[in-house]
């Protein structure tokens, strides 16, 4: 069974705890709960990964685009928190490994400060999905599961 991967960047694992007016009372364990569900009914496996280091991030990106490569994993669901907004090397990772990567934002970043809207992944996201609350994870695998069936 092919795999999605599931990566959370950082401060995502203070998900439930971390201002919930904005993020939500629901934890990462909650998210990941919920994407392992949507990936079963829709046939594949789900492997969740979060990092709070930009390093570890990059190189679970690379990771990703080899194993897209041998059919093992079908693309990334990716939610880079504040690295989205930063992080050209992350953007270059993407880019690089040629790896499907699904942007998440859980908040609407665009009804935020300004320094949230723009993102340095997005240009190279194959898709985005912003301030749909945790429901956007599922979304985001959906719409990847979609995406690869087109493909085919
Ligand atoms: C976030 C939005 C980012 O601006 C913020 O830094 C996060 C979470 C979101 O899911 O809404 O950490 O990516």
């Amino acid at each position: 069974m092919a795999s999605i991967l599931v990566l959370n960047g950082p401060n995502l694992n203070l998900l439930g705890l971390r201002e919930p007016s904005t993020y939500g009372t629901a934890t990462l364990a909650d998210v990941e709960s919920i994407c392992r569900n949507t990936a079963e009914r829709l046939g594949f496996s789900v492997e969740c990964q979060q990092s709070n280091h930009e390093g570890v991030l990059i190189d679970a990106l690379h990771d990703a685009g080899r194993r897209v490569k041998s059919g093992e994993l079908i693309g990334v669901v990716f939610n880079a928190g504040a690295f989205t907004h930063t992080s050209i090397a992350i953007m270059d990772a993407i880019k690089g490994a040629d790896v499907p990567v699904i942007e998440v934002h859980i908040s609407n970043v665009h009804q935020r400060e300004s320094f949230r809207h723009h993102s340095y992944l997005s240009a190279v996201a194959a898709g985005i999905v912003v301030g749909f609350g945790i429901d956007g994870y599922r979304l985001a695998i959906e719409g990847l599961v979609q995406q690869k069936r087109c493909e085919q």
